[in-house]
């Protein structure tokens, strides 16, 4: 496909305008058949996802839409992909497919597909030649342009590939549909500038952008007026945050000044990037009032000639250098890492400098990726580590993390702790869920008063994964 030249810049004014030609034609349809028309978000990927679903979920609301929970009842559908590894590539395109028979059923159903993958154009193709069906496509950036292309879609009946935008903004004001009252995300900066050797994120999310510090506050005082209890801040390297505004201001003086706001919560953020965890990060942690001493560090490999070719910017003896601090500083700090098996050139030697890593730093959780080659990116053009043998790797470092993660919960029985409760538990309705300040799992006996509170719980037992106790 050629590419296409960008959009003209889309301001706040247009955009309203967008949304008001489709709120009169939505409510039009409403008052005749008394029924709203509903729209159906499927999300994703990681949470900057799901934050971005929660503005689509807004400006669906805005137009008019009723939000529904199953694809099928929806008059429009939003598809907010990710593009990280190609078993979720591969998902999303299966879940795309399973569309064709709903639009055969509903020839006025509208299909987008957003996100990460649509910033990629041989998946733009994808789309184009094989699911004739979609409406529209767009990337990340091209967000907030949800109403225009609904709009232009409508009025010509033309399926639209949306370009790269000429350049990657901020764009603040959308309207949010938060997904839980009690738990709320805030992106504090958009982008990467990183180029991590496997990682695709650099090019479909674009270079790093901070959102002003003074509406960053704001939301959060909101978000906390509202009664929110749990809010994360995010950002793919928030330690990187407001280094694009060269005033000196950084992550650490935000969460100082977030710390600050009076009102029950708790305050985390994610992700953190080793070469850029500051002393003076943890610092305002350890004394803060609100600051989960909760961490997600990546160190993706404990072998420095693999951190060095994954373009990575640090070795072991840093990493550990920050744990170690941090544990210093916080005692009871909940550490949790990515780690990627099978990177290009991994040998059985580096391999194990992984597996001492994550005996000497005793990590709390894991998320473990087998390494996924990324179209465009310059690992995926290095020799690739056989299958089996990534396999094999996978499933010693699975082992090992499970034996850790049991040791770790278990220290915690006979400890009460503070849960911030989440209703009933999916998995087992006798009992009720929720996060320890740690964000580990807990189970317990609760009432339906508890959802979106916090309580104490004192811990009985524990598995790898998760932790039962007492309310008191
Ligand atoms: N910005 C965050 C994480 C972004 S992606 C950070 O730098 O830590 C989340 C995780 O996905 C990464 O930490 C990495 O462990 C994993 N990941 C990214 N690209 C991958 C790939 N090509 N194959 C396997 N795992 C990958
Ligand atoms: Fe990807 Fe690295 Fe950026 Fe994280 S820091 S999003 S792993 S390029
Ligand atoms: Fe996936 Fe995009 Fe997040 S690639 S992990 S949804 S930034």
């Amino acid at each position: 496909m050629k590419k296409n030249t960008p959009l003209p810049p889309l301001d706040a004014a247009e955009q309203k305008r967008y949304i008001e030609v489709m709120r009169a034609e939505n409510d039009r349809v409403f008052e005749s058949t008394g029924k709203r028309r509903g729209a159906f978000i499927e999300t994703f990927g990681c949470q900057q996802n799901v934050a971005d679903s929660e503005k689509f979920a807004g400006m669906c609301v805005s137009m008019g839409y009723a939000i529904v929970k199953e694809a099928a009842d929806a008059d429009f559908i939003v598809v907010n992909t990710c593009a990280i590894r190609e078993h979720a590539e591969k998902r999303t395109l299966s879940i795309i497919g399973q569309y064709k028979h709903l639009k055969e059923k509903n020839p006025a159903l509208v299909i987008a597909v957003c996100g990460c993958m649509m910033a990629q154009e041989h998946r733009q193709d994808d789309i184009k030649f094989r699911y004739p069906y979609v409406d529209f496509v767009m990337g990340p950036s091209s967000l907030h342009r949800l109403p225009q292309l609904l709009c232009q879609k409508l009025k010509t009946g033309k399926r639209i590939y949306c370009p790269e935008e000429a350049e990657y903004t901020v764009v603040e004001d959308l309207p949010i549909r938060r997904e839980s009252d009690y738990r709320a995300w805030v992106s504090v900066m958009y982008g990467c500038n990183n180029f991590c050797s496997y990682c695709i994120v650099p090019y479909v999310r674009g270079r790093e952008r901070s959102r002003e510090k003074d509406k960053i506050i704001a939301e959060v005082q909101e978000l906390v007026a509202a009664g929110y209890k749990d809010i994360t801040l995010l950002g793919q390297n928030v330690n990187s945050y407001a280094k694009d505004r060269a005033d000196g201001y950084d992550f650490a003086d935000l969460l100082a000044e977030l710390d600050a706001i009076d009102g029950d919560f708790v305050l985390r953020f994610m992700t953190s990037h080793p070469k850029d965890a500051s002393r003076k990060l943890i610092d305002v942690m350890a004394s803060s009032k609100h600051i989960a001493h909760q961490f997600h560090l990546p160190m993706q490999s404990g072998s420095d000639r693999i951190l060095s070719a994954m373009n990575r910017h640090y070795d072991t003896a840093r990493y550990l250098d920050i744990v170690d601090y941090m544990k210093e500083k916080m005692p009871d700090v909940t550490i949790t890492s990515d780690i990627i098996v099978g990177f290009p050139g991994e040998t059985e030697e580096d391999f194990e400098g992984t597996m001492q890593m994550l005996s000497h730093v005793q990590f709390d959780m894991l998320y473990s990726f087998i390494y996924s080659p990324r179209k465009g990116t310059p690992a995926a053009l290095m020799e690739q580590v056989p299958r089996e043998v990534t396999a094999v790797r996978f499933d010693r470092l699975l082992a090992l993390q499970k034996e850790i993660g049991q040791a770790r919960n278990e220290e915690l029985v006979g400890k009460t702790l503070r849960v911030l409760c989440d209703g009933v538990s999916k998995g087992n309705e006798a009992l009720y869920s929720g996060r320890t300040e740690g964000n580990k799992i807990a189970f317990f006996e609760g009432t339906s008063a508890d959802t979106g509170k916090f309580i104490n719980v004192t811990v009985e037992r524990a598995d790898a994964f998760a932790l039962w106790g007492k309310k008191q």
